[in-house]
């Protein structure tokens, strides 16, 4: 019987010359039926795809009826960063939303923090983040006691908090930075002496840069996925391709960081990747980038240093869960005022530097 409905099968989908693999019993030899099996799997596949291209026209069309942006962070899914409206690292995320006047939501595809500012700086936006449990767990490392705290020990030493915090830390902050500017907002600033956190490997990073003293709080803050990274990884990878350039984030070690030809945020290293003579590059950050980094430069290679560096918090958006929020407008992110307008202020001060 089954081999009736695979011979039935076959015939309609593949061409006579390949039904020649039959043996004597005149039933379908172990070829055929494999050759069968990556037929129905292909047309898994292209249902699958089909699926996918029916949720993406959805999510366009209820996109374009109710008004909305999608913002994609650089460590989305492959097939969100596709349907997005922009593509980008924290700074830039922010930004475009801070200027978006038409649209009347935001589909904010990343995780908590981003969506918390996007909202801080763009009040009348209904901003929504696809699934509220995509929380970063660095930004919940700092706490608004451990802000006091620290800033009763050390009085009158300005304050610098990386964006990845949440708002109710950023309104007690002196000002923001991200990856991409940390370096020129201590610089910035006239002290010698600065609080930063929650990252002790930024904070790390931006005392070697500026020379200046860099206190980080909480004394151990980091991220659970950029500590993944090992310098080994990199030299393993060197061996293999010795041309490669190796781009390193500011979240991973000192001793990762002094692996790279470059250390900067997710979109500077897109930036670099695509100036650079190179045509190998090792990556050290979040394997989302990689997608991006690809389609950009066709003709040029990118290695993870290490294959299992992926943040969970932000795979946990998909595109059945934008679609979902978009459609019943749910997860919206909002910040009380009070503390809006104090977390507004020290973003404000860090976009005013540029
Ligand atoms: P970028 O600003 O470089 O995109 O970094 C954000 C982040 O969460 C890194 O882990
Ligand atoms: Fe947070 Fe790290 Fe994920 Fe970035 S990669 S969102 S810092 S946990």
């Amino acid at each position: 019987m089954n081999d009736h409905i695979l011979e039935k099968d076959c015939e309609t989908i593949l061409e006579t010359p390949f039904l020649v693999p039959a043996n004597r019993t005149g039933k379908f030899c172990s070829a055929a039926k494999c050759i069968y099996l990556c037929i129905l799997l292909e047309t898994f596949t292209f249902h699958v795809q089909g699926g996918t291209m029916a949720l993406v026209d959805n999510i366009l069309k209820l996109k374009a009826d109710k008004s909305a942006l999608i913002l994609a962070h650089n460590y989305q899914r492959p097939e969100i960063q596709d349907i997005a409206d922009y593509v980008g690292d924290s700074i830039e995320l922010s930004r475009r939303a801070m200027e978006e006047k038409e649209a009347r939501i935001i589909v904010f595809s990343a995780v908590d923090f981003m969506a918390e500012s996007a909202a801080i700086l763009n009040p009348k936006k209904k901003v929504l983040l696809p699934v509220l449990g995509a929380r970063c767990p660095m930004a919940q490392m700092l706490t608004v006691e451990e802000i006091k705290r620290s800033r009763s020990q050390h009085p009158r030493t300005p304050v610098v908090l990386y964006v990845n915090t949440l708002a109710a830390a950023k309104a007690e902050c002196d000002i923001c930075c991200t990856s991409a500017n940390a370096v020129e907002v201590v610089s910035s600033i006239n002290a010698d002496t600065v609080l930063l956190g929650p990252d002790r490997n930024l904070a790390e990073y931006v005392q070697r840069k500026t020379g200046k003293t860099v206190i980080p709080i909480p004394e151990c803050g980091f991220c659970p996925t950029h500590l993944l990274f090992q310098p080994e990884d990199v030299q393993i990878l060197k061996a293999q391709h010795p041309e490669a350039a190796v781009m390193v984030h500011p979240e991973c070690t000192f001793e990762m960081k002094k692996t790279g030809d470059f250390v900067g945020s997710t979109s500077q290293m897109c930036r670099y990747a695509k100036e650079s003579g190179a045509k190998t590059f090792i990556v050290g950050t979040e394997e989302g980038v990689l997608h991006r980094l690809r389609k950009d430069n066709p003709g040029k290679k990118f290695f993870l240093a290490y294959e299992g560096a992926v943040c969970p918090n932000m795979k946990l958006n998909t595109l059945e869960r934008i679609y979902a929020s978009l459609k019943e407008e749910k997860n919206v992110v909002t910040v009380p005022e009070p503390i809006a307008k104090k977390a507004r202020k020290a973003l404000q001060r860090m976009f005013e530097l540029k």
